[in-house]
């Protein structure tokens, strides 16, 4: 077992009703004036934001608002929102949506705390020594950057999706009412679904000596949220399962399934991040699209552990050998990712992707050969293109 740190300071506030008590929670926080940032409708649409103004009205809160983040969040609106922030003398920002929404808060937090310009963080240029402080108010259980320590913004020039962590950015309160979920279009519930196993599914496939109690975690999450993802597909509106889902999603991503191991490979998520910056691709579909080719690729390099996950998590009889059965894990878990509408390949999405595509591909996510990502097996530009291929998909 590795040493481990377990930073989770994040306030949850879970359950039905529970948005009512959000202009107290910001009035709480002790803020002079506070950014409302919403994403491209949804919100209006079902009502919430109406809510929290009233909340936040009933409260005694002054603020103002900033609508419009798109998914796979664009960084000219985290530009403007510095600019809208500084001129208002905004001092909390209160993210109601997805993650689009919270990580282009987050980046606002950073482009207020900081001098510069904030996509040198993402850029991997320099470090944060501050953010804004942040609450949310969640809509979709997925990123699980409610109480994660990254975001992930697009620059527009050259279609650039990039990632930044650190503790600063962590969200003081998270509102989670499942029943707001409900509202989801199926595709976004099941790309949630996939995402939230992922986040653990990425910590997981690691070469420690695992926790036997994270092992038992992770594949328990997993699991839970393979169940209620299929009810969800003809029963939008059962509580419970959007309840387990939505909870999930946060401890899938607030480090808990990683305590104890190395921190995980998280390959996947770096390849989804650049099809996502290129062709606009729901995160989890992505994330479906290139998981099988990425498991098949790096399998030798830990065949038990892919057995493992086989038979734990996936209910697969043991083979007459690790990479049988880890093979069969695979094949199953691609089933199930049918099984909810989601790709297993790139053409699955509707994307005939190019030679010339596959390269830049990975040209950008190997960021033009200066790095190369994952533990399980470690890849460079040529592995990334190769996987890339293998997900591309058979003819249309
Ligand atoms: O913009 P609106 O109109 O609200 O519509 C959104 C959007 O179109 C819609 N939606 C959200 N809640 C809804 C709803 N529609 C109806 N009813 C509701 N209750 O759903 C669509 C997707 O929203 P988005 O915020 O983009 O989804 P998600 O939470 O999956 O966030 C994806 C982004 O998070 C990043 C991804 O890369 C992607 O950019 N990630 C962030 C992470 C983090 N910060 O820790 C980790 C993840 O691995 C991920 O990379
Ligand atoms: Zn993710």
């Amino acid at each position: 077992m590795e040493n481990f740190q377990y930073y989770t300071p994040t306030k949850v506030i879970f359950g039905k009703g529970t948005e009512e008590q959000t202009g107290e929670l910001v009035k709480a926080e002790g803020c002079k004036k506070v950014l409302v940032h919403y994403g491209s409708g949804s919100v209006k649409r079902s009502g919430l934001l109406d809510r929290i103004y009233r909340s936040l009205d009933a409260a005694g809160v002054d603020y103002i608002s900033l609508g419009g983040v798109v998914p796979n969040p664009h960084l000219s609106l985290v530009y403007e929102g510095i600019e809208l922030c500084r001129k208002e003398n905004v001092d909390f920002i209160l993210a109601v949506g997805g993650g689009s929404v919270i990580d282009s808060a987050k980046a606002i937090g950073y482009g207020i705390a900081n001098e510069g310009d904030v996509w040198d963080f993402y850029d991997g240029k320099r470090e944060a020594e501050g953010c804004l402080p942040i609450g949310v108010v969640l809509t979709i259980s997925a990123a699980g950057s409610e109480m994660s320590d990254s975001s992930v913004i697009t620059n527009e020039n050259g279609w650039l999706k990039r990632g930044y962590s650190s503790d600063y950015s962590r969200a003081r309160f998270a509102v989670m009412n499942p029943e707001l979920t409900m509202t989801l279009p199926k595709y976004q519930t099941a790309s949630g679904c996939v995402d939230i196993m992922m986040h653990t599914m990425e910590r997981y496939f690691n070469h420690c000596d695992n926790m036997e109690l994270t092992d038992g975690i992770s594949e328990h999450l997993i699991r839970t949220v393979m169940k209620h993802a299929k009810i969800l597909m003809t029963e939008p509106e059962d509580y419970n399962a959007r309840a387990e889902v939505m909870w999930a999603g946060s401890l899938s991503h607030n480090d808990l399934t990683g305590c104890g191991t190395d921190g995980g490979d998280w390959s996947s998520h770096q390849l989804e991040h650049e099809l996502g910056g290129m062709f606009d691709v729901a995160h989890g579909a992505g994330l479906a699209a290139v998981w099988g080719s990425w498991a098949r690729y790096v399998l030798d390099a830990a065949p038990a552990r892919f057995a493992k996950f086989a038979v734990n998590v996936m209910g697969v009889q043991p083979g007459s050998s690790d990479t049988e059965t880890a093979l069969e894990g695979i094949r199953a878990m691609e089933a199930f990712y049918r099984s909810i509408g989601m790709p297993v390949c790139i053409r699955d999405m509707g994307i005939d992707v190019t030679e010339e595509q596959l390269r830049e591909l990975a040209e950008k996510c190997s960021h033009f050969g200066g790095r190369t990502i994952g533990c399980i097996r470690n890849l460079d530009r040529d592995d990334m293109y190769q996987i890339y291929r293998n997900a591309r998909g058979g003819e249309a």
